[in-house]
């Protein structure tokens, strides 16, 4: 998929914020500091649309871009940041959990996972949510470019060891670097996929 067109539609702190669901949606989320603005500039191919952060947590709303005027993309609220206090945590679960449960035109979650970092109970626990409510998603391992290729590889099989123990098959998987652009065409070819499909549905 070429993307010609990348522009911020808007930011809601729920379900009823969000633009009218009228085109396919693709969600992006992940623990804080995984690297999802950064993937999201990447995959639209502009720098400057997600906002980078040094300082973790800083996207607290969900964020609309709307991408060759065909399919939106949700830039989520990332999760399991400690230093949230536990009000506004609970307010994240109720906000974030409605719009995935009751977003009618969500087609795919991504769920983003360091792939340096061994598998933590909070992504686990998020991906056996999205299971329990039939809410399809994949994972993406971010940041490759800071692993040697066979470390990389065994990271993500070591991964798929633990999903093994839980879940009877794996979901899709992605390996991307936002320095690199790893994993750019597969992913946007994943999604150009769905997004016919949701055409023909539709
Ligand atoms: P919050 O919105 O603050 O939760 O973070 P985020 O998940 O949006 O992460 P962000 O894209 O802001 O990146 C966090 C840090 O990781 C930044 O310093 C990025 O430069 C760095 N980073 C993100 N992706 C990559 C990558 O693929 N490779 C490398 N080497 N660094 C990355
Ligand atoms: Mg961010």
């Amino acid at each position: 998929m070429v993307i010609r067109t990348a522009e911020f539609i808007g930011s809601s702190t729920g379900l009823a914020g969000c633009p009218a669901p009228g085109k396919p949606e693709f969600a992006f989320t992940g623990r804080s500091n995984v690297g999802k603005s950064s993937l999201i500039n990447m995959l639209a191919g502009n720098r400057k649309l997600a906002r980078i952060s040094q300082s973790p947590g800083k996207t607290r709303t969900i964020n609309h871009y709307l991408i060759n005027k065909e399919w939106y993309l949700a830039d989520l609220p990332g999760y399991g940041f400690s230093k949230m206090p536990f009000e506004q945590r609970k307010k994240w679960m109720k906000e974030t959990g409605n719009y995935l449960a009751n977003r009618k035109n969500l087609v795919c979650v991504f769920v983003l996972l360091d792939i340096r970092i061994k598998p933590q109970v909070s992504d686990l626990r998020f991906m056996e949510m999205l299971g329990i409510n039939n809410i399809p998603f994949a994972r993406i391992f971010t940041k490759s470019d800071k692993l040697s290729k066979q470390k990389a590889e065994n990271n993500v099989k070591e991964y798929d060891r633990v999903m093994l123990e839980t879940w009877e098959e794996l979901p899709r998987t992605f390996i991307s670097s936002s320095v690199t652009r790893a994993g750019r065409e597969e992913i946007l070819n994943f999604i150009s996929e769905l997004v016919n499909n949701y055409k023909k549905d539709v």
